[in-house]
């Protein structure tokens, strides 16, 4: 989603924030422009489409000036145009903006009736027009600032450039993040610490409702009319542009990392000495748990529905899961001495956030999988349970699900000991099991070309597949299933294989391809019974099993791969990996945008 950038600097910006703007581009957008003061007008550059557009608008009609914001625009309000591609402006300020203002109508309305134009169909412009109104009433931009903020309802991150004043930046966040840099002499504010690691590591994160105000030498940041600090803390991150190494998008230079950061991840949450679990310290005490409510959206989602089957299995607590978006409006009663866990990559997808916040409200133990510490989801939590996955580019989820899957399950063995429905040496042989996940991987990547010949001559070809799993294997379908329309745009759809008789078998003929997620676990008999529904009308089978599985069902299917053998508890991290192969060798055969698929975004800060 939207990402900004500001700087306030010594040399000419314009550079600068194209540079940014392609650190943030992992988020997904459909437009990007940037503004800068010359002689101390507004003067911008917008274009449609990729950021190559406006690097070669900017190469047609260079854009000086030393102090600047710019933009990657995902639409909400109004296409992605360049009319409606951010900096909007007016001739007094300059905005850039990330989430939604939802009262804009009301707003709008009223500064029409006070005779303003607008030029945009943007709710943003409101802010730019508001602004304007005050500034025009001789307020100071500071001011005019403060007094904005309490008009404006939604959630926002916004960036504000004023003509006439080279010596200030202002920003303004609640719900998105906003984060400010400090370098010598010069200031930078963006949308995280990823944007700003060209610039400085030293960085400070705004709070809700903070807004802030940058001059050349530091910032001053209010709370309303309260004056508030906020600690500066060091960023880990390398200023260098992400590269992709040897591989040809970040997807697959991610899917190629899951052995290392699983392994990572696994450094801490597993003692390999000992085999046991070692989880941060919490404040509960899982005996006296009485539920788990889990919530998420899109892939981590996912991660909660596998979690769900390990928490109820290891440790034998009622687990509820809900997508974030319908928890957070349905407010259901959750019980005294309740955990709610939170898993995103980003920590900072709106509804998560606010399906946390309603879980607080109830007063649960807030615990969240997050790829992000200083993430919004972070700092609400109770206990933070770090996934050791890295920053994540492609906006397809692929390490960051891996390596929540692989937190999930510790937190699930280490729920089970203290509860005592987990003996010492199952505990043993789920960990040495998840210390052999990494090898395991390494395997089924080296089977690579496995997949590709699959995705070419079965899948690609498809307008639509289904994907069969039962039990673990079942969230590994729809998490297959979504993976293929993300990258493909092929309509795919996943079922628990015991459905797919209530409905999805009338799609089945020989033109429909369906994958089979089937490890040879304990109810393996039974999906092997839906795999031969599916033959006896024709389709077109892919078995994902192991050699044991693939020995029994392989001469059947149309294309079969035998994975390594694992234990069936950890069986959902390694058949995720096969079936975002399949999804990237289907997206590269049909020639898609595999790293930003079209109208997705990566951190969806708007509801
Ligand atoms: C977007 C991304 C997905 C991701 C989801 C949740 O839809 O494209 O890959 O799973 O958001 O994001 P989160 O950052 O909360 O994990």
């Amino acid at each position: 989603m939207c990402g900004i950038i500001g700087i306030l600097g010594k040399a000419p910006v314009t550079p600068l924030l194209v540079e940014a703007l392609k650190r943030l581009e992992y988020r997904g957008y459909d437009s990007a422009g940037v503004a800068t003061l010359v002689n101390g007008h507004i003067e911008r550059r917008r274009a449609e489409g990729k950021l190559v557009n406006l690097e070669a608008r900017v190469a047609r009609e260079p854009l000086p000036g030393i102090i600047g914001i710019g933009h990657t625009r995902w639409a909400t309000h109004g296409k992605p145009s360049e009319r409606n591609a951010h900096p909007i402006a007016t001739d007094r300020v300059a905005i850039v903006h990330n989430g939604i203002i939802e009262n804009f109508q009301e707003l709008k309305d009223e500064l029409v009736a006070e005779g303003r134009k607008f030029e945009s169909d943007t709710d943003t412009e409101v802010v730019a027009q508001l602004l304007t109104s005050y500034l025009e009433l001789q307020m100071s931009p500071e001011e005019a600032m403060g007094k904005a903020m309490g008009r404006l309802r939604g959630a926002f991150a916004l960036v504000a450039l004023f003509s006439g004043r080279h010596d200030i930046l202002m920003g303004a966040r609640r719900g998105s993040s906003l984060a400010v840099g400090y370098g010598e002499g010069e200031m930078y504010i963006g949308t995280d610490a990823l944007a700003l690691a060209p610039f400085t590591s030293r960085v400070s994160y705004l709070e809700d409702n903070d807004w802030v105000v940058l001059k050349a030498d530091g910032c001053s940041v209010y709370q309303g009319t309260q004056k508030v600090e906020r600690p500066i803390k060091k960023s880990g991150l390398s200023g260098d542009l992400m590269g992709k190494g040897n591989h040809q998008h970040f997807m697959l230079k991610e899917i190629h990392e899951q052995p290392a950061v699983i392994g990572d991840t696994l450094h801490s949450y597993l003692d390999p000495a000992t085999r046991s679990v070692r989880l941060p310290s919490m404040p509960l005490d899982w005996t006296k748990v009485s539920r788990v409510t889990m919530t998420a959206c899109g892939t981590a989602f996912y991660a909660c529905m596998v979690a769900k089957y390990w928490f109820e299995k290891l440790a034998r607590l009622p687990v509820e899961i809900e997508v974030a978006s319908e928890f957070r409006y349905r407010e259901p009663p959750l019980p005294e001495g309740g955990v709610c866990i939170a898993v995103s990559q980003s920590g900072e997808t709106v509804d998560t956030l606010e399906a946390l916040r309603y879980a607080q409200s109830q007063k649960q133990t807030l615990l969240s999988v997050v790829n992000v510490p200083e993430s919004a989801i972070a700092r609400l939590s109770n206990v933070v349970l770090m996934t050791r996955a890295g920053p994540e580019i492609g906006v397809a989820s692929t390490k960051a699900f891996t390596t929540q899957l692989v937190v999930l399950l510790a937190t699930a063995i280490g729920a089970g000991r203290a509860r005592g429905t987990l003996s010492r040496q199952e505990e043993e042989r789920l960990a040495l099991a998840m210390i052999e996940l990494p090898a395991r991987i390494n395997e089924t990547l080296n089977m690579e070309e496995d997949y590709r010949r699959i995705a070419e001559n079965t899948l690609a070809g498809a307008r639509d597949v289904l994907y069969l799993g039962r039990g673990l294997s079942f969230p590994v379908a729809l998490e297959g299933a979504l993976k293929l329309k993300e990258l493909s745009y092929i309509h795919a759809e996943g079922y628990a294989g015991g459905e797919m008789k209530h409905g999805p078998i009338a799609l089945i003929d020989d033109a429909v391809p369906v994958v089979v997620v089937a490890p040879t676990d304990p109810i393996f008999d039974k999906i092997a019974s839906n795999f031969e529904q599916v033959r006896a009308r024709g389709g077109r089978l892919v078995l994902l099993s192991d050699a044991r599985g693939v020995a029994r069902l392989g001469a059947k299917a149309e294309m079969s791969i035998a994975l390594p053998d694992v234990d069936p508890v950890v069986s959902p991290i390694l058949y995720t990996v096969a079936v975002q192969l399949l999804a990237y060798y289907t997206a590269l055969a049909k020639g898609t945008d595999i790293d930003q698929p079209r109208n997705l975004a990566k951190s969806v800060t708007v509801e």
